[in-house]
Parts: structure tokens; sequence; C-alpha cells
């Protein structure tokens, strides 16, 4: 019992009332490494982060791989079973690597997060072994999740195989999952016990998830970076022909930015209603939906951007200018800023798009907070979108793109 702070007493003292309060702080660290060739023998660095508390104790590891991976890059399952055999007193890796199905689905409904549960119990994992997710975000946002919930939380180690796990869902403090048809209906803040980003797994990504990525990074650059946006405007056709010394820039400033945001904005968890990081998501989420997965979250997030800037200009918050600055930077690094979706109405002659500016107000209680950008690498937040501007805003968008 500690700081009694209140007592109240009614009179007849009939209900008196005790209050205890109490207030504890933790702190969280976590390392998020950039490198190459992770498993290769010889990289010491993921064994290093693994016994980087120094306990003393043979860990133990579960290994979940994303398909996608594997089918691009089948040799990878084998370079993890010899990466860990050849430490084999260090870890002990409790099976052969598990191989599941990347993509949204992933993240839809609970049978993957069961099975995950499931396994962790069959392997007898305990609080200190380790779970290793190597894949996209939705992989990671799942088997992140699931391992959050078995014994309170296992120890995470993401490593990121997308450009947008790498430069954000990666290396933040949340794991969502899709259910009720919204986006992370269901989620946990579960910071990570190490992020790993090996650049050298970007090199089998389809081109849709190669540029889908570049859309996060303008995302923190509109509204935090100036310079970075000036680097995405030099580098937009570098990026969309695949090179990687760009895109290792790109995901470098974007993690930081991001990972800066998480440390100092006073609101890791997200008890506030200001979600920066949610620049350009109420649509980009909404279309994700509305399309059933057509879209990926980093092409869909494009679009939302690009239609959020549209009505940044309209509401007098960006110059004509910059907004062009915007659209041709962004379509120039293979970004598609335009879907038809945007116009789709429902059956009452709304558009289904507004939907998710409504699910995001619901998020946040009922008071809307959305982030815009206030000419180029400064933010504001609004607490209304006018629905004429929004829909100005997609007829702006739509003839700009034809
Ligand atoms: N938790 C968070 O803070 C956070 C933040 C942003 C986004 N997200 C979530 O991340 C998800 C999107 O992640 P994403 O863009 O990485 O897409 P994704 O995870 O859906 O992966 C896209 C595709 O790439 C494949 N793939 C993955 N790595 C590959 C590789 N190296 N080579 C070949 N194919 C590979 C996957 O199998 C999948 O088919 C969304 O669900 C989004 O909501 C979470
Ligand atoms: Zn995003």
């Amino acid at each position: 019992m500690r700081n009694i702070i209140m007592k109240s007493e009614r009179k007849g003292n009939r209900f008196a009332c005790y209050i205890y309060k109490e207030r504890f702080a933790v702190s969280y660290e976590y390392p998020v490494f950039f490198t190459h060739a992770v498993f290769d023998k010889s990289n010491q660095l993921l064994a290093t982060v693994i016994d980087r508390k120094k306990e003393g104790r043979r860990h133990r590891v579960l290994v979940y791989l994303d398909k996608g991976i594997v089918d691009a890059r089948p040799r990878i399952v084998d370079e993890v079973n010899r990466y860990f055999a050849a430490r084999a007193g260090l870890v002990e890796m409790v099976r052969r690597p598990i191989v599941i199905p990347g993509g949204e689905h992933a993240k839809n409904g609970w049978e993957g997060v069961k099975k995950v549960m499931q396994m962790i119990g069959d392997c007898r994992m305990c609080r200190q072994s380790f779970v290793i997710a190597i894949g996209g975000g939705s992989v990671l946002d799942m088997v992140g999740f699931a391992a959050s919930l078995v014994h309170r939380g296992l120890r995470v180690i993401r490593i990121p195989s997308t450009v947008l796990a790498q430069n954000d869902a990666g290396i933040g403090v949340k794991n969502g999952m899709n259910e009720r048809r919204q986006k992370n209906f269901v989620g946990a803040f579960a910071p990570p016990f190490a992020v790993i980003n090996d650049f050298d797994l970007l090199r089998t990504l389809k081109v849709e998830d190669w540029t889908g990525g570049i859309s996060e990074a303008f995302k923190v650059a509109l509204i935090k970076d100036a310079a970075f946006f000036t680097f995405l405007c030099r580098n937009a056709r570098r990026l969309k022909a695949g090179n990687m010394k760009a895109m290792e820039e790109l995901i470098t400033r974007c993690a930081v930015l991001h990972l800066d945001h998480i440390r100092r904005s006073g609101d890791p968890f997200e008890m506030g209603s200001a979600r920066p990081l949610d620049f350009g998501h109420w649509a980009g989420h909404r279309l994700e939906m509305m399309s059933g997965n057509r879209l990926g979250h980093g092409q869909a997030v494009a679009v939302g951007i690009a239609l959020d800037s549209c009505y940044a200009m309209l509401t007098g918050l960006i110059s004509k200018a910059e907004l062009k600055k915007i659209l041709d930077a962004m379509a120039a690094s293979g970004l598609k800023i335009w879907d038809q979706l945007l116009e789709k109405k429902d059956r009452n002659g709304r558009l289904s798009v507004l939907e998710g500016l409504a699910q995001f107000r619901e998020h946040l209680g009922g008071r809307l907070c959305v982030t815009l950008p206030k000419s180029i690498g400064r933010k504001c937040e609004v607490n209304e979108m006018d629905e004429d501007a929004i829909l100005e805003a997609i007829g702006l968008l739509k003839h700009y793109c034809s």
C-alpha cells in the first residue's frame, strides 16, 4: 500500500472511498541493425543479438519464415539451418524453420495466430525463449501478435524482408491483425527484443513490394524532414529502377525518423489522439479493405498520401507548386497514386472511402485527429475534414493522374 492520496466520505459515513495511486515507469530499449547477409555462416550479428544479455544459457529459438521469401529464394531454409547448426552450443533451434504464407491474408482472422500459439506451447517455449520472425509486415504482425499473447509475451526478433517492413512495419512497437473487415482491429503493443534489417533480403521482392514501401518514406519526409523529401525527389528514378544504394539510404533514413518519433513523441503507446505516423492512412487502410487486398498496404497508403496532399493544398496548408512536387516525385518513384475505388459510392450515394474516416474517428475515441503536411517537412493536426473538399481533392488527383 502506497501513497494514500484521498479519503472521501459521504455524510453518514456510508460511502467511504480510499484511493491508492500506483505509479511506475518501465523503460524499453531495443536495437535496430542494418546489415547484409544475416544468415551467412560467418556473420556473428544474429548470434550476438540473441546472446546480448549475456545470461550464460543456451538459448531456445523458434523460427518463422514468410513463404514469399522461400518461394523466391528456397535455399534460405538451409541457410537458416546451417547458421544455427554452426552455433549449436549457444542456440538450440527447437524445430526446423516453419514456413507460413505471407501477404495480408496472414493477418486476417485468428487461424494463423492460434497455430503459432499452439506451436510455441508444443515446443515448450518460455518467456526467455526467442521467436524469430522473418518476413513482410503481415507475417511480422501476425507472429509478433501471437508471441505477445503466450505467457504474456516471449522475446521476438524481427527480420523484416520487404522495404515497407524494414522502414516502417518491422521497427515499431505495434502488432495488428484484421477482424470485422477492419485493418488492425485487434492487436497489441509489444516492442521487439531486436530488429535486424538485412538489405540482401530485398533482392527477391516483386516490383510492387519494392515500390510499395517507398510510400512510407514519403509519409515521414512530408511531415518531418524536408531534406529527406528532397532526397526522395532527386532519387525517385533510381529507386524506381531498383537501385539498391538509394534504397538502403531511404530505408535507413525513414526507419530512423520513425524510431525518433516513437522515442521522442512522448506517446509511444498511442494513448493520446495524435497519430502522425498515420498520415495518409485513413484512406489507405480503407482502400486496402475495399480492394479485398488487391492493393497492398504500401500501394494503398500511396493513394492515401496523394489524396491528403491534394486536400492539404485545397485547404491552404501547402502550395500548388509543393503539391505538384509531391505528386511528381511519388509517380516518378513508381508509386501508383490513383485508384478508381476513390470514386466508389455506397448504396446511399456516399463515397465509400469516407467510411475510413469514420473508422479512424471511432478508433480515436470520437474526436478525429488527422495529420496533414503544413508546407513540406512540417505537420499539423486537424480535427475535422470537410467532405466537399475531400470530393474536390479526389477530382484534383484524378485530373493530375490523367
Ligand atoms: N505493426 C506496425 O506498426 C505496422 C506498420 C506498418 C504496416 N504494418 C502492416 O504491414 C503489412 C504490410 O507489410 P508489407 O508491405 O511488408 O507486405 P506483406 O507482408 O503483405 O508482404 C507482401 C508480399 O511480399 C512477400 N515477401 C516478403 N518478403 C519477401 C522477399 N524478401 N522476397 C519475395 N517476397 C517477399 C510476402 O510473402 C507477400 O506476398 C500490412 O498488413 C500493414 O498493416 C504494420
Ligand atoms: Zn503504414
